[in-house]
């Protein structure tokens, strides 16, 4: 059987993640998160005290760590040594170096691997910032997330996290490895002044037109 993925990719705090979450509902897809295992990555190497730059001791480290993820009632995890790195995910420190460790050939490859992995098993909802254009390129439904910056700062800050996203976009855009970019072929949504509802109810209305209809349905 042919699975779907549906794509949705954009910059820092565009509603990625809350817009990915209600479709998966929705559609009674798989939902994941890639960010969150870019994320475990870096905080396993901090934790470790591996230099984030350092991409050779940080390929060592990965190759010496048990890594896996799966999917349990529509919700996928990702485990490095048994754990999922918790709240500390989203703290300071993680922000500060997940675009240096994301930006790491090895690091991308492994993940990138592991993200394919899903579609054979599961209908899904992806979302990051290269699953249109790398890891599922072939994908009809691609959604490119957007906001200004100032309303995308506004909206980590009211998250009541501390997040320089300005800085963190420009490293994800800059990259060699596949950069943060707009797939010719997705659909971009300035999502500035729409409520989460809104964007929910555009992207769905798209689906709906092209004939995505909830699984099971
Ligand atoms: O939630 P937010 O948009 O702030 O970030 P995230 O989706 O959790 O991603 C954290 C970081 O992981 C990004 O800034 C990228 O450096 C990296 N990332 C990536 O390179 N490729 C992906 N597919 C997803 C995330
Ligand atoms: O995953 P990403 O970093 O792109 O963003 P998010 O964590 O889903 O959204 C960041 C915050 O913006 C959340 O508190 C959302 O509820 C909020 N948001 C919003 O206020 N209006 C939207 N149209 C989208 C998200």
């Amino acid at each position: 059987m042919q699975h779907l993925v549906i794509a949705i990719d954009g910059p820092a705090a565009s509603g990625k993640s809350s817009v990915s979450r209600a479709l998966a509902q929705r559609l009674h897809y798989t939902l994941v998160n890639t960010g969150v295992m870019y994320r475990a990555v870096t905080w396993y190497v901090l934790q470790s005290k591996v230099e984030p730059s350092d991409a050779k001791a940080v390929e060592e480290l990965l190759q010496n760590a048990s890594i896996e993820c799966g999917a349990r009632d529509g919700q996928s995890f990702f485990h490095i040594n048994g754990s999922d790195g918790g709240d500390a995910l989203v703290s300071p420190a993680v922000n500060a170096s997940v675009s240096k460790i994301a930006s790491q050939t090895y690091v991308r490859r492994k993940l990138v691997e592991m993200q394919r992995c899903y579609a054979r098993n599961y209908h899904l909802v992806m979302e990051g910032r290269d699953i249109g254009t790398a890891v599922f390129p072939d994908t009809p439904y691609k959604f490119y997330i957007d906001a200004s910056p100032e309303v995308r700062a506004s909206r980590r800050s009211g998250q009541g996290l501390h997040d320089s996203v300005v800085q963190r976009d420009a490293m994800d855009s800059s990259r060699k490895d596949s950069p943060l970019m707009i797939a010719p072929d997705a659909e971009v949504i300035d999502t500035s002044f729409m409520s989460l509802d809104d964007v929910v109810s555009a992207v769905l209305k798209r689906l709906h037109q092209r004939g995505v209809l909830p699984s099971g349905a």
